[in-house]
């Protein structure tokens, strides 16, 4: 075995260096490994190998660098045998990491995520008092992140506090802004820190006048601020008494006149309810119990603002599928894709191809419309990788079900749906691509970006090369 010894816990340039070394002697990963400081070797354990000196150049993507960054302030002991594994497989697989389904893949972008949720609620949860040192006033807190994101986080609140002098105390490590400069020292421990002052009061007031008890959902209350940050914030000490009081709260908000219940949604639930057809084993037998079934999606928070989850519709049998992004918001209003202004552009496209939109199954991606309010409007926002991934389970039931031969996509959301990677549709556009179930898949744009061209000339322009992949689409039915 390779041991490679490193400086701290979240050592990056000391695993990259490492990590390089490895590769380029040839190291694989089952004989590599990294150990932070000294102690534990094994007797048969060698250190890093030496120069090779006619070892191939190589190097890896940005977005390699940002992940493997994050993934190494993840708590897991085998952080970095991931991602030398990971940077091991580039080699031969240098598209690897747009591979969202890849396990090792999957598995980094998790840890980068827990990464990041961590660093979030570093922001959100830490909680200052004032002291005095020599120097004068200085405030402090007491903070165990879940994953040592102390580092990546303290940049955050020197630009959010730079006038005040502050130290930042946790477990992994401590930082000190006097104003100036910010540097970094040892662990410490909770009683270094003092546990109360008089701005304590300050968030107790705030947080009970945004205590809303009719959307207290304790489960979730802990999810989103677990047990583990309570003792640092003030505010905590009332949720128990404001949780005992919600019941009588609640009660007198459901007396007041509530708004307009969405009556089809109620419907699809109760009936979904009555079936319990929505448990973790579910698999539709039909579309039609998959359109209600999607009601009860959980799968990712879109469903949270959307009217309604929306699936494909076309005939079962359709030979040709057309994936677009996600609904609209008048899709998302009539439970139905591509009614509204994209919907146009594609049945205009579609018949000028010489295609019924009877004969085929249309859907979406991603069920419900992700957006967010803009005054009385409701802007769409362009759904994010994971919530892709999560919707996935959908569309390949979609998929399953209609059987088509060939599936178009609309866009790059589309594409990753149905590819399960990330993809440059202009780079890929209108080739058939062999998919493991033997259906073609053709890229294409989306027709919003019709939608979006102010030339009229160059909108025209692209609408006849839209109309052309529509065309060469059908050919291979
Ligand atoms: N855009 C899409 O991608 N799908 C729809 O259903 C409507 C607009």
């Amino acid at each position: 075995m390779r041991v490679a010894p490193l400086a701290g816990e979240t050592d990056f340039d000391g695993w990259r260096k490492a990590a390089r070394a490895f590769r380029q002697a040839g190291v694989p990963p089952e004989r590599a490994a990294f150990r932070v400081g000294t102690g534990g070797e094994r007797l048969f354990d060698e250190g890093l190998p030496p120069p090779a000196p006619n070892a191939a150049p190589f190097s890896v993507s940005r977005a390699f660098v940002d992940l493997a960054q994050e993934v190494v302030l993840h708590r897991s002991e085998d952080r970095f045998d991931l991602m030398y594994r990971l940077l091991w497989r580039l080699g031969a697989e240098p598209d690897l990491i747009k591979i969202v389904t890849d396990v090792d893949v999957a598995d980094a972008l998790e840890r980068a995520k827990n990464v990041s949720r961590a660093s979030h609620k570093m922001k959100a949860f830490v909680r200052f008092r004032r002291t005095e040192d020599e120097a004068g006033e200085r405030w402090v807190a007491w903070f165990e992140p879940a994953h040592r994101v102390l580092e990546k986080t303290a940049p955050f609140f020197m630009r959010r506090f730079a006038t005040l002098r502050w130290s930042i105390l946790t477990p992994d490590g401590s930082a000190f802004w006097d104003g100036e400069s910010l540097t970094f020292g040892p662990p410490a421990t909770p009683d270094m820190a003092p546990s109360e002052d008089e701005i304590e009061e300050f968030w107790k007031t705030y947080y009970a006048s945004t205590f809303n008890p009719a959307r207290l959902k304790t489960k979730a209350m802990q999810g989103e601020m677990p047990k583990r940050y309570w003792k640092n914030l003030p505010e905590a000490a009332l949720i128990s008494g404001l949780v005992a009081q919600s019941a009588v709260r609640t009660e007198a908000m459901v007396a007041t006149p509530a708004a307009e219940p969405n009556i089809r949604l109620a419907k699809t639930l109760s009936r979904i309810n009555r079936d319990r057809s929505f448990d973790e084993g579910f698999v539709p037998s039909s579309l039609e119990e998959l359109g209600l079934a999607v009601q009860g999606c959980r799968r990712c928070p879109l469903w949270r603002d959307a009217t309604q989850g929306v699936c494909g519709e076309g005939p079962r049998q359709a030979g040709l599928m057309i994936v677009g992004e996600q609904p609209g918001d008048q899709e998302d209003l009539a439970g139905r894709p591509f009614v509204g202004p994209a919907g146009g552009v594609l049945d205009a496209a579609l018949e000028e191809a010489g295609i019924d939109r009877e004969d085929v199954f249309v859907t979406n991606a991603v069920k419900h419309f992700k957006h967010e309010p803009r005054g009385k409007r409701r802007l769409h926002k362009t759904p994010s990788t994971p919530e892709v991934s999560a919707c996935r389970w959908w569309l390949d039931a979609e998929r399953r079900l209609v059987k088509p031969k060939v599936i178009v996509t609309l866009g790059a959301t589309a594409a990753l749906g149905v590819l399960g990677r990330k993809v440059a549709v202009t780079k890929e556009r209108g080739q058939g691509i062999d998919l493991v179930d033997r259906t073609k898949a053709f890229l294409t744009v989306h027709p919003s970006y019709l939608l979006r061209i102010p030339e009229e000339a160059a909108r025209a322009q692209e609408r006849e090369l839209f109309v052309g992949d529509l065309k060469r689409a059908k050919a291979l039915l």
